[in-house]
């Protein structure tokens, strides 16, 4: 009889941790981070030094585009303020309205794009762009007559390399409506979607960095596969992005890539209409030797009335890009990192399984030993810490 009360207490314990899914050390689907090890995977480990102001901006910017204003066209006032010069931040302010053109950011000159609607969707940057657009459909749209990039512009090579892609057809990168490769960058208060939406190939980037010290806040950002990229994840590269107050949307793999990401305060949908039969949140490329991919806190990840019915969104696979199938080696390949951390999930996913097969088709594989290394690359680096909602 003396032993009833403990195996009673055991036996408790057990359904607790099965119940919630956000117990430590979670299971081998679903790793769950102790206090002390999430003590060492915080916002500021992250952030490696780095620490983001808010975003102030001016009621009038140094460069001012709209119609009627100064500038027609974003990349116009882009390409001046870069050839301006200097350090000094330059803002450039985008007066309500639909702009129907990519903006590329090459350049050392730190600046500050925003909206100055009352709200981010005041300001829609926008194009139809999948990877599958041709070169030469390419030029029509993004440089008709010549006259967004020209030979001596400050992003005239980026340009002309995406209209010249061997294969004929653009890809991923250059699917890209807004590209970030300058450090020190902020984007506020506008929307940037890319409005592709074919069923058979998908990629359609909105927005991607390849840059240090990005702050994107109260921003829009709308695709299916494809739609959020962050940086290339070479060795010894810290490409650091911040990102909060911010509206993520998409399907496949919709917030991706090599660099390092904090969301704060972001909702991310996954959306059904154009693939029912599956979603994918995160695809971090994090290069193995780097234990900062994305780390996700105080934000809500759902989805519409589709995927809440069929719970057919995963959290994460990792991108094992460059990896042919079959083809992953511990400590060289990639293997995306991600934390999510205080966060409401919603329904969407399989609770039981919420990570799925890499893009190498490296199966999933979660370390759940309590005195596991959170950077051994025999497994999957996924890793949540007091999540909350349905689907937690
Ligand atoms: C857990 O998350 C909630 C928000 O859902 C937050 O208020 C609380 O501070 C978090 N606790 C820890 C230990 O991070």
């Amino acid at each position: 009889m003396g032993l009833l009360a403990p195996i009673f207490a055991i036996s408790l314990a057990v359904v607790v941790v099965s119940g919630s899914h956000q117990s430590y050390p979670g299971t081998s689907s679903r790793p769950i981070l102790s206090d002390s090890e999430a003590n060492t995977l915080s916002e500021s480990n992250y952030f490696q030094g780095w620490s983001p102001s808010a975003i102030n901006v001016p009621s009038k910017g140094d460069y001012v585009v709209g119609s009627g204003q100064t500038y027609t066209d974003i990349q116009a006032a882009v390409n001046a303020a870069i050839k301006a010069g200097g350090s000094t931040r330059k803002y450039i302010q985008i007066m309500p309205g639909t702009y129907a053109q990519t903006v590329y950011i090459k350049g050392s000159v730190p600046l500050t794009i925003y909206g100055s609607g009352s709200s981010p969707t005041d300001v829609k940057i926008e194009l139809t762009q999948g990877a599958d657009l041709s070169t030469s459909s390419y030029v029509n749209q993004v440089n008709p007559s010549g006259s967004r990039y020209k030979d001596g512009d400050p992003a005239y090579s980026t340009y002309s390399d995406c209209a010249s892609q061997s294969s004929g057809t653009i890809g991923t990168t250059c699917s890209s409506i807004f590209w970030i490769m300058s450090d020190n960058v902020e984007v506020y208060n506008l929307q940037v979607r890319n409005k592709y939406a074919s069923s058979s190939q998908g990629q359609s980037v909105a927005l991607k960095t390849d840059a240090d010290k990005i702050t994107i806040s109260n921003v829009y950002l709308i695709s299916y596969q494809d739609t959020l990229y962050l940086g290339s994840g070479k060795q010894g590269v810290v490409q650091r992005v911040y990102v909060d107050n911010t509206h993520i949307q998409g399907d496949v793999d919709f917030v991706f890539g090599g660099g390092t990401g904090v969301f704060n305060k972001v909702a991310f949908t996954a959306v059904s209409d154009r693939h029912p039969s599956g979603a994918v949140i995160f695809a971090p490329s994090t290069h193995p030797t780097n234990s900062y991919g994305f780390f996700v806190i105080n934000s809500v990840i759902t989805g519409d009335s589709g995927f809440l019915s069929s719970k057919k969104v995963s959290l994460a696979r990792a991108w094992d890009a460059g990896v042919s199938t079959g083809g992953y080696v511990a400590g060289t390949s990639p293997n995306g990192q991600l934390e999510i951390r205080s966060t409401r999930i919603d329904g969407v996913i399989n609770a039981d399984a919420p990570y799925t097969t890499a893009t190498s088709n490296r199966a999933y594989s979660g370390n759940a030993g309590t005195s596991r290394n959170l950077n051994d690359n025999n497994y999957n680096r996924f890793w949540e810490y007091n999540n909350s909602g349905d689907g937690a």
